[in-house]
């Protein structure tokens, strides 16, 4: 799809992932508004899209109007979320009020204001729970491990039950863990990676927890050309896809990793498991994607270890606005 001057919705535009799309989109010269309620503890970050041509609507998906903002859009790219475990655990109905309650919301006001758009939603591998085979792949049985887990799977079967329905054209991505420029490194509510960033730009040790678990991770451009191309091929609409990435690597690997690109002043420390991650905790897990890469051509394009340098070289200039 020629991009150039269309109509693009991202909600959750201010965060990780939607921020690092406005700004692809808004390059192919897409007309982008963005939608960001700026929730605490998630990734929401002004700098996300300093420099980006983007119309950004701060406004919570569970009460603003939404169909002004959907209104004419060709494409509407899903990514606002509640995404933290550990939140979702303590308040469960304010998790399923974002992931569930009010993408029943933006499905009808997609309804009256958008009967056309495609919709790419982000979805996550996290209810596939333990996996019973690795690399999972979309077959693989669903078990929440966790209440955003059951909310995440249940905002997914809204989408998917409006393609069935409605006939919209929808495409569902489940997500592995993502990193790149723009992750919220403040702490460790968005993924493990985030605070080893910070801590190895900060000359500190950053924790390891457990070791052992694997991981495959994407960098978020390989994301986001995923989006793109989601939205723009026909044979995807209807479907669910898992996105995975790298190969999968330990975390005690992927610790090893860091330490080797940052230099000889990084270092780490393994702890256990912190009892209450641990009871929610998916174990090993990686994708088995070859369904969306025979689908759309697409293959993730960064390795790992570049991801990470360049993941590391884009905070250390910007390391003051991301903390
Ligand atoms: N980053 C990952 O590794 C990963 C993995 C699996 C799935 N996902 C999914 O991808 C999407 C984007 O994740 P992310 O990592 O960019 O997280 P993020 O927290 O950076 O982005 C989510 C954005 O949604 C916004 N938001 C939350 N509730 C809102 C509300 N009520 N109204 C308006 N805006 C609201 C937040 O302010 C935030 O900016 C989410 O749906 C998430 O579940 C991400």
């Amino acid at each position: 799809m020629d991009w150039q001057g269309r109509k693009v919705l991202v909600t959750g535009g201010a965060g990780f992932l939607g921020a690092n799309l406005c700004h692809a989109l808004a390059a192919r010269g897409a007309r982008v508004s963005a939608l960001d309620g700026f929730l605490f503890g998630g990734g929401a970050n002004p700098a996300n899209l300093e420099g980006a041509p983007v119309e950004l609507v701060r406004g919570d998906i569970r009460d603003i109007d939404l169909r002004p903002l959907c209104e004419g859009a060709e494409v509407i790219f899903n990514l606002a979320a509640q995404t933290s475990h550990m939140g979702g655990q303590r308040d469960p109905l304010a998790d399923i009020a974002v992931n569930a309650v009010a993408q029943v919301r933006l499905i009808q006001a997609a309804r009256e204001a958008a009967p056309e758009a495609v919709v790419v939603h982000a979805s996550t591998r996290q209810f596939y729970g333990r996996a019973h085979r690795l690399p999972v792949d979309e077959n693989h049985p669903v078990a929440p491990p966790d209440a955003n887990g059951v909310s995440k799977f249940a905002g997914e079967q809204y989408w998917m039950l409006e393609h069935r329905v409605q006939g919209r054209p929808v495409v569902s991505l489940r997500l592995t863990n993502c990193y790149g420029p723009r992750l919220r490194i403040r702490d460790a509510r968005q993924t493990f990676l985030g605070i080893w960033i910070r801590c190895v730009l900060e000359n500190r040790p950053f924790e390891v927890w457990g070791g052992a678990q694997t991981r495959d991770m994407t960098y978020v451009d390989d994301v986001t050309e995923a989006f793109l191309l989601a939205a723009t091929q026909p044979e995807c609409y209807g479907r669910i896809f898992n996105i995975g990435g790298s190969p999968p690597a330990s975390l005690h690997e992927l610790a090893e990793m860091m330490v080797r690109i940052a230099g000889p002043e990084a270092r780490y420390v393994t702890r256990e498991f912190p009892a209450d991650r641990a009871r929610i905790d998916i174990g090993s897990y990686y994708a088995d994607d070859t369904a969306f890469r025979s689908a759309t051509g697409w293959r993730p394009a960064v390795e790992l270890e570049d991801g990470i340098r360049r993941a590391l070289d884009w905070f250390r200039p910007r390391l003051e606005a991301y903390l």
